[in-house]
């Protein structure tokens, strides 16, 4: 069982699921139980049996310590300032089991690659314009331009996640464009050690 943090509308559960069949349940944190519902109705009523919802805080969370064996977030991370990053970083540490996964995607700035000022011109004003012409205004994608190079890339996160006793690497996905956290919780870790030292 493991979490999916500011899961939303679930994309990535089919995904999750299908490289991970042994997976038994998915629990998604996210503040809004409308969003979820619906998402579930409309999305997801063939894997409902393995879905699991909490409506909470991720920022200000009580879920149990020790109670997942991985915890997933996509594209969750690039509106949190780096005060919300440390508690979410504090909140992964202390949800997983020892030996638990973790995996974080969000959409980055992907410095240095030398197609980038085209990508940036998609992302803030390609995108936003085609939505708001053929999605009857919508407006989704109006600011994921500003939020990915105001969020620069997880490297920052992944370094948050070690100073919480975690094994965390960067990865980069499609040339920087999106980046990645991940890893896991040792096995023995520092409270582990001192228990065993007891
Ligand atoms: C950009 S969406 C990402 C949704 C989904 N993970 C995806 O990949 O499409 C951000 C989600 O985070 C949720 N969220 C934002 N702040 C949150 C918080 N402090 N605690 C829990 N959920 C939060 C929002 O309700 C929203 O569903």
């Amino acid at each position: 069982m493991g979490y999916d943090l500011m899961a939303g509308t679930g994309e990535v559960w089919p995904h999750l699921l299908e490289a991970n069949p042994h997976i038994s349940q998915i629990t998604a944190v996210d503040l809004s139980a409308g969003m979820h519902q619906l998402a579930m109705k409309r999305l997801h009523a063939m894997r409902a049996h393995r879905i699991d919802f909490i409506e909470d805080d991720v920022l200000a969370s009580n879920l149990p310590a020790a109670s997942a064996d991985f915890v997933v977030s996509t594209f969750g991370l690039k509106t949190f300032n780096a005060e919300q990053q440390r508690k979410l970083a504090q909140l992964t540490a202390r949800v997983l089991k020892p030996g638990g996964r973790f995996a974080f995607i969000e959409a980055s700035d992907p410095r240095g690659w030398w197609l980038r000022g085209l990508y940036l011109f998609h992302l803030k004003v390609v995108l936003p314009l085609v939505e708001r012409l053929l999605l009857r205004g919508a407006n989704d994608f109006a600011m994921i331009g500003t939020y990915s190079t105001n969020f620069g890339d997880a490297r920052v996160f992944v370094d948050m996640l070690r100073a919480q006793g975690l094994n965390a690497e960067f990865r980069k996905a499609f040339f920087g464009c999106a980046t990645i956290a991940c890893g896991a919780k040792p096995v023995l870790g520092s409270a582990d050690m001192n228990d065993a030292a007891i």
